[in-house]
């Protein structure tokens, strides 16, 4: 970790962010605007490369709204192979880099009926249905404790002001949990019954890790699904990841003006 700490740091002259935000599939436009620095994953000691299309890879540090942020321009997944130690690295480096505030976002499947695609749902809680944790191994200690509490992991007032946000910004939001699974094969139309039979309101494959890791070093998360399609259902409707994708391109215009107002106001 030192050695990815300080690369990073002589890369970027020192900046020091006080937010961090991984941006999901379709979200990334707002690291194309603001970039003071960029490093793509590549280039970084102790990084693992993404490989999903619409994820571009690259670290991009900026001064937004007179916060320090630190963005995550594409993410890595479970099920690109990579292990769960992996994929939560770049929070525990965003911990020890001084960052104080996640916001984790993601493109999701709606469970529930009343959500269509393009809107924005703010996760209230989770449900880690991915069948591991990125906290089993060695405990290190200084991050945070062997059995980290998990009631509070989305913090209520960053829930507050991000609903007070988009009341401000006219824009429609939404609220509800965040089921995990691993991927990457969609959900059955059963498993999407038993999904909202078991109170998931949407369903996505990332952003889990990465809340449980965050919570377990101390960082105050904040999570926004952006919903891409009705997840699928006994209706016959089929799904394809180009499809997730136009959905979140519809979206990243709100989107991204959500993201501002909530940095500006954080
Ligand atoms: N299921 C799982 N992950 C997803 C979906 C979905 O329907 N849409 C976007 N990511």
């Amino acid at each position: 970790m030192q050695n990815t700490v300080d690369f990073i740091k002589e890369k970027t002259n020192n900046f020091e962010p006080e937010i961090g935000i991984i941006l999901g599939s379709g979200l990334g436009e707002l690291a194309d605007e603001y970039c003071d620095y960029v490093i793509p994953y590549t280039q970084i000691p102790n990084f693992v490369k993404s490989t999903v299309q619409g994820h571009k890879g690259r670290l991009v540090f900026a001064d937004i709204s007179g916060k320090k942020v630190l963005m995550m321009q594409g993410r890595n997944h479970f099920y690109e192979g990579h292990t769960m130690q992996e994929i939560t690295y770049p929070v525990k480096i965003m911990k020890t880099l001084g960052v104080k505030t996640l916001i984790l976002t993601n493109a999701a499947g709606a469970v529930n009926e009343s959500f269509k695609p393009a809107d924005l749902m703010i996760i209230k809680d989770h449900i880690n249905f991915m069948g591991t944790n990125p906290l089993i191994g060695a405990n290190d200690e200084t991050m945070g404790e062997r059995f980290p509490d998990m009631t509070d992991v989305y913090k209520k007032n960053l829930i507050n002001l991000a609903k007070k946000c988009a009341n401000d910004l006219n824009i429609d939001i939404k609220e509800g949990v965040y089921w995990a699974n691993s991927g990457p094969s969609y959900e059955t139309p059963a498993e999407i019954n038993m999904i909202r039979k078991l109170g998931g309101d949407a369903v996505g494959m990332s952003t889990v890790p990465e809340a449980i890791v965050a919570n377990y070093c101390g960082l105050n998360v904040l999570g926004i699904s952006c919903i891409t399609n009705a997840a699928s259902s006994d209706k016959g409707s089929k799904l394809s990841h180009e499809e997730v994708i136009e959905a979140a391109n519809n979206a990243k215009t709100k989107f991204k003006s959500l993201i501002l107002e909530i940095l500006k106001n954080i």
